[in-house]
Formats: C-alpha cells, structure tokens, sequence
C-alpha cells in the first residue's frame, strides 16, 4: 500500500491561484496516482487535511502497512519540524513532491525542513511529480526497507533500466505551465 499525503489547501487545487498551480484538482491527481499504482498492483490510501497533527496522526496510523509515501506537505514543508520527525520514524521511503518550483519563488519558500526527512524530492514539473514519484515507489518500494540505505550509509544503487515509466503522465484536468 502507498500512502499519498497532501497537506493545507491542497484541497482547493483547480481553484487556488491556477496560474501557479494549474487547473488540475487534487481528486484528479489521487485518480492519477491510484491507476498509476494499480498498473504494479499496488493500492493507494489517499489522505488530504490542513491540519499538521492530523497529516502526522493519518501517517504514524498507516505506518505498518505502507511500502511508500508520496507527500505534499504544502506550507508545512516550510515551517514544521513536527513533520520532519514523523518522517524520520518510518521505515518505508518518502517522496517530497511540489507541483510548484519552491526555488524559484518567494523566498521563504526555499527553506525546506521536511527534504533532509524524505528520499527525495520531485519540485516544479506540475501534477506529473505525484506520477513520477508513484512510479518510482513502485518500482522500488518492493519491500518495506527497499529505497533506504544500505549499511554502509550509502543509497542503495538503482538501475534506471529498471525504473520503468512507459509513457508520459496522464494529462489531468488541464497542462500545467508552471
Ligand atoms: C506547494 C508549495 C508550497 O510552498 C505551498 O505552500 C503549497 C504548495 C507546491 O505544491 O508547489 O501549498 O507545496
């Protein structure tokens, strides 16, 4: 199972400021994350919520059975260290993903305290980061270790031949143009 986590006012994506963050909805990129998984047999639990102890309570509830997490924590990214730890206690990978390019706007926005928490992280391409980040959880998130580090400290090596993304992501809901 894949946990896929949008934080505050993710809720209101196809609304909210269009000319940064597109016309896609938030129910469209759940859609395009659950088919997208379901392609590998994988089952998507997705969660939305503008409140940091709920996102906190819904992962630290679902954190025995996932094999992933694919978050956008929204404006928590930039202010909360509760989150941070909470992703420092789980297992299992995490995927950071920003449909908008956080670098190239204000300021403040460059601050991250979840990145040094997750994976990695996937900023500025639109809609079509949950796509990738799915596909990347997938293809690697076979057990709930794989996509850590190996006992060395170092990341475990993954061949791109075997990170299979087919086609591009499903338009949904609108291009994005960043
Ligand atoms: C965002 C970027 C954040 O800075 C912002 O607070 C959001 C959305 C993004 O997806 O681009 O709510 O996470």
């Amino acid at each position: 199972m894949i946990l896929l986590v949008n934080g505050p006012n993710l809720n209101l994506l196809g609304e909210r400021e269009p000319e940064v963050y597109g016309a896609t909805t938030l129910h469209d990129i759940e859609k395009m994350v659950t088919e997208a998984c379901a392609a590998y047999g994988r089952v998507v639990r997705a969660f939305q919520s503008n409140h940091e102890g709920a996102v906190i309570d819904f992962i630290q509830e679902n954190r025995k059975d996932a094999l992933g997490l694919i978050v956008n924590p929204g404006a928590f990214t930039h202010t909360s260290y509760a989150l941070h730890d909470c992703l420092k206690s789980v297992s299992f990978p995490v995927i950071e993903v920003h449909i908008s390019n956080v670098h190239a706007r204000e300021e403040w926005r460059r601050q991250d305290l979840i990145a040094p928490a997750t994976r990695g992280q996937i900023v500025g391409l639109g809609p079509a980061g949950y796509y990738y980040a799915a596909i990347w959880l997938c293809t690697q998130a076979t057990d709930p270790v794989m996509g850590e580090y190996d006992e060395d400290g170092g990341p475990v090596e993954v061949d791109p031949n075997d990170v299979r993304v087919d086609e591009a992501p499903p338009v949904v809901g609108g291009d994005y143009e960043g």
